[in-house]
């Protein structure tokens, strides 16, 4: 298993720094996500000459993808200031009262893992998002009352890799929804390109198709594949980037052909090995391979769904056939691979 955790490490130092300056700046430079781009030029342009605080935006989808860097294109292109907080951040409803009331005219206030606020803390934001007021208790016990303070109108995004755990209410409450997907090939490759330009690095195009290929749709893991293909390129290389040491590097970092890695293997050999392939459930894939299951569900997951390597059933995930075939281990017989329509039906019927 390598040292660094390429999916699920937080970046520091240098790393932490280079991943800014490598952000897209506005959605002409960002690529990919086409119809959330549209739909978000658009209301902006809308909101700008109505001379209007744009609406509620809740983006959402696996970690990587561009909720962060969308949020801060969207001030920009608003010219308005955003104050980024999140979810677990936030811990008494004060806390959050305290941010909204120091909000300005059409700012915008990020919450990112919105997911994890707790109960409290969101019955504070219902009125703020739909009546721009604050309702506040002032005083305990009998005496007690309530006031409603009105603050300036503000835009809430919000992003979150879990959409189903943001309360109804909550969710209601927002203009527009948009779920991020992940990039194909061709779009990772010009993030590469891009990525490799502002490094001043030189990035051969079928070195930059095979960090693509290999980045599980996700523009963060190219960018951090990239540096790593840089630093090994700079001991081993000659300092130069080629299709042979991008590949090498990569083979270090443990991640395979179709950008899996050590722990996307465990889950899908764990299944596979210890639960006769399934329907087994997710805390009991985590607990069999000592990894966090909300881990597992946020990163590991959905790429592996995605991929038709994993199936969900209302009895647990199945590994499919073609996730026996990645590892080279034939289908039993008696797995629920082996029987694919049952699979397919079961999933269809978790609805
Ligand atoms: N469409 C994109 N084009 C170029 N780089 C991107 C794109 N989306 C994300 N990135 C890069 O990936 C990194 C992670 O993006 P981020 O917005 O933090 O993802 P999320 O908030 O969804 O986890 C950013 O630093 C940025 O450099
Ligand atoms: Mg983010």
């Amino acid at each position: 298993m390598t040292e660094e955790r390429f999916l699920t490490g937080s970046l520091t130092g240098d790393d932490a720094e280079v991943d800014r300056s490598l952000r897209p700046r506005s959605l002409g430079e960002f690529p990919g996500q086409e119809r959330v781009k549209e739909n978000l030029s658009i209301a902006v342009q809308a909101a700008k000459q109505r001379g209007d605080a744009l609406d509620h935006l809740l983006l959402y989808g696996p970690p990587g993808l561009g909720k962060t860097t969308l949020a801060n294109i969207v001030a920009q292109e608003m010219e308005v200031a955003i104050r980024t907080t999140s979810g677990p951040a936030i811990e008494r409803p004060g806390d959050l009262a305290a941010i909204l009331t120091n909000l300005k005219q059409h700012d915008i206030l990020f919450i990112d893992e919105i997911h994890r606020l707790n109960r409290s803390v969101e019955e504070i934001l219902y009125p703020a998002m739909e009546d721009f007021a604050l309702d506040l208790v002032i005083g305990k016990g009998p005496g007690a009352r309530s006031v409603r303070l009105a603050m300036p109108k503000f835009t809430l995004i919000g992003a979150t890799t879990r959409y189903a755990m943001i309360s109804a209410p909550l969710r209601d409450r927002f203009g527009s929804v948009y779920r991020l997907d992940y990039y194909d090939a061709a779009t990772l490759a010009a993030i590469v390109v891009r990525s490799a330009g502002i490094l001043g690095v030189p990035l051969p195009e079928d070195a930059a198709w095979e960090i693509a290929r290999r980045s599980r749709g996700t523009p963060r893991i190219a960018n951090r594949i990239l540096r790593r293909v840089r630093d090994y390129a700079e001991v081993r290389g000659g300092g130069v980037i080629t299709l042979d040491s991008a590949r090498a590097a990569l083979r270090l970092l443990d991640v395979d052909e179709l950008g899996l890695d050590e722990t996307d293997r465990m889950v899908l050999r764990a299944i596979v090995e210890k639960f006769g392939g399934g329907p087994v459930g997710l805390e009991t894939i985590a607990a069999s391979i000592s990894e966090e299951s909300d881990t597992i569900m946020d990163v590991y997951e959905p790429f592996l769904l995605q991929l038709g390597f994993l199936q969900r059933t209302p009895r647990g995930r199945i590994a499919t056939a073609a996730a026996y075939a990645h590892l080279g281990i034939p289908v039993p017989a008696r797995s629920p691979a082996a029987e694919p329509q049952r699979g397919l039906w079961e999933a269809q019927d978790q609805g």
